[in-house]
């Protein structure tokens, strides 16, 4: 029997029904509150509002759990690749070889952005942040395709092929923006290439000479577009769907994500770490004075790349990209002093009261820096990088609130503090 949560209001009662998920979460269903009762819940932030159900990604933060679809990201990290499980995520399962095939092939087929495009990136500063250009050319990528500008969920079949073209084309325009900022010519995606040897031979070869692309530093980089894949109703996923439920084409809907990415609460940790990590060691600090800073409130300062909205546990995704982070590191022959940094800062933090009393573990962005780093990218790029990774994720998303018959525009409201009513004074006479 259904559970029904009962609220006593203004000497009234009145009942509202649960709902749980197939992993036992709960929720009270507040959707009909405002008609019942006049109120509505105010949930700064978020933090305890559900915003949809959906069947994509589960995590459980006090556990340290993260699945794509019910697969452990352990399994994927260790048996799957990017593109698989970019499959997975958007289909709901996990590709037969003939699946895979085609879905890799379409990616193939997409990579090419319109040659006109590229007189676009001569009109970014040198300068421009590559997060950006980014998202100003995913939006600009779908005003070269009259189908997508005027593409209706449900009445026609294109979705497989934007899907594509996207994944594929965040990636060609990722590394162009970089060569962009470097006053470099752009190099055009190889045929024969898998997704992430194309992602690192347009990043780094030279019209004269190809980039070697070592096995080592593309089983590492697409771990991390692997491990960035999905991560629930966060900040830019939220976003992706509150655009899409307007009925924004995908592009316009994964453009505003990226957006959201960028912030350094977010997505723009990474980079954050690094140079929070390039400033101790050239601070000369052990670690010990920006422990200290981050835990002082008035300082500014937080301990990047730790702390979590939803786990209260390890980041799974920290956990395996540590390691991975050793490896690759070791097979390349770099010994890092900012990794020594990082790791003295994880066990200072994880024994100290302030960070264990709050739960504060290392998140995904605390080593990723460091294996970015090794294998050549520029810090920049690092926000850049997750989000190639989380393309996936945000069609997923997008894919489901399209496909939901019940889906509504996303309006939250608010509760008004501002002043009442305020009458017009004419210019003259202000005070
Ligand atoms: N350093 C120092 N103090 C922290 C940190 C930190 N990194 N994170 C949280 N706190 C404190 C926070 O000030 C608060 O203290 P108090 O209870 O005394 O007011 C307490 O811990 C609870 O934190 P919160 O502010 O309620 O946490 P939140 O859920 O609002 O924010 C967060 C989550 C990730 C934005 C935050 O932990 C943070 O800013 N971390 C650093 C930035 C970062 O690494 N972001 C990447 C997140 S993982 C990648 C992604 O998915 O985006």
């Amino acid at each position: 029997m259904s559970k029904e949560a009962r609220l006593e209001l203004d000497g009234k009662v009145f009942t509202l029904p649960t709902v749980e998920g197939t992993e036992g979460e709960k929720a009270v269903d507040v959707s009909t509150l405002r008609a019942a009762t006049q109120y509505i819940t105010l949930d700064d932030g978020y933090g305890n509002t559900g915003s949809c159900t959906s069947k994509v990604t589960f995590i459980d933060g006090d556990k340290g759990i993260l699945r794509y679809r019910g697969i452990p990201i352990e399994e994927l990290a260790e048996r799957s690749t990017f593109v698989e499980t970019s499959y997975l995520l958007i289909y709901g399962t996990l590709p037969t070889r003939a699946q895979l095939k085609t879905f890799s092939d379409l990616l193939t087929r997409h990579q090419f952005l319109h040659e006109d495009m590229t007189y676009h990136f001569e009109g970014f500063p040198t300068a421009a942040h590559p997060m950006a250009i980014l998202s100003s050319m995913i939006n600009a990528a779908s005003c070269f395709d009259a189908g997508l500008m005027n593409w209706q969920w449900g009445k026609n079949q294109q979705f497989d092929i934007y899907a594509a073209q996207l994944i594929s084309q965040v990636r060609t325009i990722a590394a162009y923006s970089y060569r962009k900022s470097k006053g470099l010519p752009l190099i055009y995606p190889k045929q024969s290439y898998k997704y992430t040897e194309n992602f690192l031979h347009m990043m780094f070869s030279m019209p004269y000479e190809d980039f070697e692309i070592k096995p080592e530093v593309v089983k590492a980089l697409d771990l991390i577009f692997l491990l960035h894949a999905d991560h629930e109703q966060n900040c830019s996923t939220s976003t992706v769907r509150m655009v899409a439920s307007s009925q924004a084409n995908l592009f316009a809907s994964c453009a505003a994500g990226v957006c959201a990415l960028w912030g350094p609460l977010h997505g723009g940790a990474n980079q954050a770490v690094l140079e929070m990590l390039d400033q101790i060691h050239r601070d000369g600090d052990d670690g010990s004075k920006f422990i200290a800073a981050a835990k002082d409130k008035n300082s500014g300062k937080k301990l990047m790349g730790f702390g979590h909205r939803v786990y209260k546990n390890h980041d799974p995704r920290a956990t395996i990209i540590k390691k991975a982070c050793d490896d690759v590191l070791a097979k390349l022959n770099i010994s890092d002093p900012l990794l020594d940094i990082a790791k003295k800062l994880e066990e200072a933090a994880l024994k100290d009261s302030y960070f264990v009393e709050r739960k504060l573990y290392p998140n995904v962005d605390f080593y990723s820096g460091i294996i970015m780093r090794a294998i050549g990218i520029p810090v920049e790029m690092f926000t850049v990088i997750f989000a190639i990774g989380r393309m996936p994720g945000w069609i997923a998303n997008y894919k489901e609130i399209m496909e939901e018959p019940k889906s509504r525009i996303y309006r939250p409201r608010q509760i008004y503090t501002g002043r009442t009513l305020n009458p017009f004074v004419p210019l003259g006479d202000r005070k």
